[in-house]
């Protein structure tokens, strides 16, 4: 069967492993009661892909890491799709799905219940950087949003290919009082190129061909 957007659209609503909220301007007020839907919300570690396109760090580190579990969210359902599909045949059952606004995970997950965050390949957000900066994953009002989920001590990792987000980011985590733990600006020669558990996503496979150098950045909040 030929799997275009709206049959992609038609089909998330079927899946199991996917929490629809869509695009809204304000956070539902039923969102905050979804939690309980999740079939994970105990005691295991849990980690957030925030942007996460087609779910790769999330199914791949399912994968790997039976004793976590993992929560891809992205606003585009036709990429979240492929990542709650492969998650459904390979029947990973650590490995959940949200389409909603990263602007609204304070409405969905509880103060101080994450780990772990991942934020692989953000949109840069630097055509109008006057106007968009805010929207940047890692401006300062989106950074207290992670501070209020992630429990104390929780990592944030960050891969970009983009040098004006990269010392942006550097910026605002440091200014906003967070921790960088580790930063590189070419990660695959430096000396974390093997603790990025080694996942590369459809957007940095594309970077990469290019030749572009990969940043990285490793904190708390
Ligand atoms: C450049 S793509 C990277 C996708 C994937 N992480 C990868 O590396 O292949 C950025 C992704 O972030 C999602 N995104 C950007 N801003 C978002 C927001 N505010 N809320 C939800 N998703 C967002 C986009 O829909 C897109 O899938």
């Amino acid at each position: 069967m030929i799997h275009n957007k709206l049959t992609k659209y038609a089909d998330i609503k079927q899946f199991t492993n996917v929490l629809e909220c869509g695009f809204v301007k304000s956070p539902p007020l039923e969102l905050s009661g979804s939690w309980a839907d999740i079939p994970f919300h105990g005691d295991a570690p849990l980690v957030l892909e925030l942007g996460c396109g087609r779910g790769e760090y999330s199914i791949a580190m399912a994968e790997r890491s039976a004793e976590k579990n993992f929560i891809g969210i992205d606003i585009k359902g036709a990429r979240l799709w492929f990542g709650a599909k492969a998650a459904l045949e390979e029947g990973l059952g650590n490995v959940f799905f949200v389409r909603m606004q990263i602007e609204h995970i304070n409405a969905l997950f509880p103060r101080a219940s994450v780990d772990e965050i991942w934020i692989p390949f953000p949109d840069p957000h630097t055509n109008h950087p006057s106007r968009d900066t805010k929207r940047r994953l890692t401006s300062p009002v989106f950074l207290n949003r992670y501070r209020e989920v992630l429990k104390a001590g929780g990592i944030v990792h960050l891969k970009t290919d983009h040098r004006v987000f990269y010392e942006y980011s550097l910026e605002t985590i440091t200014r906003g009082g967070g921790n960088i733990i580790s930063h590189t600006d070419d990660l695959y020669n430096s000396e974390r190129a093997g603790d990025t558990a080694g996942i590369k996503t459809a957007f940095e496979k594309r970077y990469t061909g290019r030749g572009i150098a990969i940043k990285y950045i490793e904190f708390s909040l």
